[in-house]
């Protein structure tokens, strides 16, 4: 019975590969599921639903992983980088309508020297002491990965995308290897950041033995924040006639990881907003408890095209801020930040 193995999982925070398995591959009690994950997010986070700014410092990469629209080997692709002052102007925005945290994402672009990142990283921190900043960089050297925090950085995301060497391999090219991955992932958790790692749901060759071993290495590396979300096929890339990863498969993950890591953080992921138009709040219902809007420039985002039909890259998106408070309540949560709680206050004190 399906049920006694979801029961299971949530009172062991683990199951056998064959459980997991059998798991995965029926979808009969979904349903039953989700309200397992949602119950146990409920007991440790309430309703509370956490903001993170993302911004996208660079559509420039290095690298050309198959699936990844602003990979090096996509010549149609326009690309751009926000100075410093772009950057810190994000930010500012960002925390004027309630941001605490600020990601800092980007291709592995060679024109931000560990300097520059360190020297926005310092200014970032000089302003806002209250602020967690989050790093999504790509692999670094240790040492640079050091520097960073050193320079105020106290978060990270770095996503080993598949756990399997040949899998891995299937989704890259012969210089990026998954040893290499899971090395920078350690290396941060040992510096001391909160570390944040994932994978794609429904990547071209996955099996579900591969989500198994997916599950296996959260399960050696704790993260702190565990982000998944459907792989989306993204033009001009060796993938982009692959179908997507799908919205069930993907929702039911963020249950099975609720309930294995009831502490984590979990986003709704874009990726998930992108298959359906209310996956995220399905994702929110599934287990997840973090939303990460965007606060790049309008102008740009459009060019940072990791997969087709991303949402929140018109300029109805100016304000993702509105739109995401609408959608959390309407699903049932409350979205957490200093500026919802002053906001309450204010109503309080009217009412
Ligand atoms: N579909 C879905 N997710 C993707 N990412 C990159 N390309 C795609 C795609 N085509 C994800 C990767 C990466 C994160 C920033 O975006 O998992 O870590
Ligand atoms: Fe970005 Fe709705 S969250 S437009």
């Amino acid at each position: 019975m399906i049920k006694n193995i979801i029961d299971e999982l949530k009172s062991n925070k683990n199951l056998s590969d064959e459980k997991f398995k059998i798991l995965l591959n029926d979808d009969t009690s979904d349903e039953y599921l989700f309200k397992q994950a949602d119950s146990v997010r409920r007991q440790i986070y309430a309703a509370d639903v956490y903001l993170r700014g993302l911004i996208e410092i660079t559509n420039y990469c290095k690298n050309g992983c198959y699936y990844c629209g602003i990979g090096c080997e996509n010549r149609e692709l326009k690309r751009y980088r926000l100075s410093k002052e772009e950057i810190l102007s994000c930010c500012k925005t960002g925390y004027e309508l309630g941001y605490r945290t600020f990601v800092l994402q980007g291709g592995e672009d060679i024109f931000f020297t560990d300097k520059k990142i360190c020297d926005i990283v310092s200014a970032i921190r000089k302003n806002y002491k209250d602020c967690a900043i989050t790093l999504s960089l790509g692999e670094k050297s240790k040492e640079s990965y050091t520097a960073f925090f050193k320079a105020g950085a106290n978060r990270y995301l770095l996503r080993h995308e598949t756990a399997k060497e040949n899998h891995y391999g299937k989704l890259h090219p012969e210089y990026l290897s998954v040893k290499k991955r899971k090395q920078c992932l350690f290396d941060l958790k040992e510096i001391g950041y909160q570390t944040g790692s994932g994978f794609m749901v429904g990547s071209p060759y996955q099996t579900t033995e591969n989500l198994i071993e997916d599950l296996r290495f959260l399960q050696e590396l704790k993260p702190d924040m565990i982000g998944i979300g459907p792989f989306i096929a993204a033009k001009n890339t060796k993938f982009q006639n692959f179908p997507n990863g799908s919205l069930k498969l993907t929702l039911k993950l963020i249950s099975i990881l609720r309930l294995m890591f009831p502490y984590a953080l979990i986003p709704a992921t874009t990726a998930l907003g992108t298959i359906a138009p209310n996956g995220r709040e399905l994702g929110l219902k599934a287990g997840a408890n973090v939303l990460m809007p965007n606060l790049s420039p309008v102008k740009y985002r459009n060019l940072y095209a990791l997969y087709n039909n991303k949402i929140c890259t018109g300029e109805e998106a100016a304000e993702c801020r509105g739109c995401l408070e609408r959608r959390v309540k309407n699903t049932g949560y409350r979205i957490v930040t200093d500026v919802g709680n002053v906001r309450k206050a204010v109503e309080e004190l009217k009412s």
